[in-house]
């Protein structure tokens, strides 16, 4: 992974966090921000497929049980649709306002869920998401790598050791979350250097250190930046 650094004042970076469900990414997501918030820059944290009004009623319409028949593909463009909104609205003008965009999952969730969990195929998939985001990408993905017995035990217990209902994909099978693994894994592999790839079954402190270590650049103070 590599991340050179801009002129911190006024570039703004597209952080994204990636895995498979439970494997801490709004934890891992809510910590930057708050360590790049401390450091002077200004953070935006949104999450797929939400953060816009539109977005939000798909993300339910998606997620939620008792809609229907979901099909694959209108599932994969459901999501590809509230993505267009999100970059539209609220991604790309955060950037362009020199803003750090901290979001919790894009492109290569839909790749791996819709793509390859769904077997829409990855091609098919990556075309109509070139489509709703104009080609963005991230500067960064932090792949959270989580079994999906580790990310299940997590997400089904709360705060408060009372189990939790899952969502529509959530309560697919673990042989549909481990090709979900593999196929962020590959990913990864594939472009190494735009990738942070971390065994989600660390701490969450010892995961926010690996990641502010990597981000070490970006988290200097603003302040101290020529
Ligand atoms: N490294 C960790 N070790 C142990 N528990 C963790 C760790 N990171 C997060 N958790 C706990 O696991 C649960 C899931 O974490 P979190 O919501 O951050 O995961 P997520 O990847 O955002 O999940 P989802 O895909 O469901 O949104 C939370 O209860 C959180 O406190
Ligand atoms: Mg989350």
């Amino acid at each position: 992974m590599s991340l050179t650094q801009q002129n911190p004042k006024t570039a703004g970076r597209f952080i994204v966090f990636e895995g498979g469900d439970g494997a801490g990414k709004s934890t891992q997501a809510a910590l930057l921000c708050e360590a790049l918030r401390k450091n002077g820059h200004q953070v935006l944290q949104t999450r797929e497929p939400g953060g816009t009004e539109i977005g939000e009623k798909l993300r339910s319409l998606v997620l939620d049980h008792g809609q229907g028949t979901v099909d694959a593909r209108t599932e994969a463009l459901m999501y590809a649709a509230a993505r267009a909104a999100h970059v539209e609205q609220v991604i790309r003008p955060a950037l362009d306002g020199g803003t750090m965009v901290i979001c919790d999952r894009f492109v290569d969730s839909s790749l791996a869920y819709q793509g390859v969990g769904r077997a829409l195929g990855e091609d098919a998939v990556r075309s109509i998401n070139e489509f709703a985001t104009g080609g963005l990408r991230p500067d960064l993905t932090v792949l959270l790598d989580v079994t999906p017995i580790a990310g299940r035990s997590r997400r089904t217990v709360g705060a408060d050791g009372a189990s939790v209902a899952e969502d529509r994909l959530e309560s697919e099978p673990d042989e549909f979350h481990s090709r979900i693994r593999d196929a962020f894994l590959h990913f990864a592999k594939r472009e190494p250097a735009r990738y942070l790839v971390l065994d989600a079954s660390q701490s969450i402190e010892e995961l926010a250190r690996a990641i502010a270590s990597a981000l070490g650049p970006l988290l200097v103070p603003v302040t101290e930046t020529p």
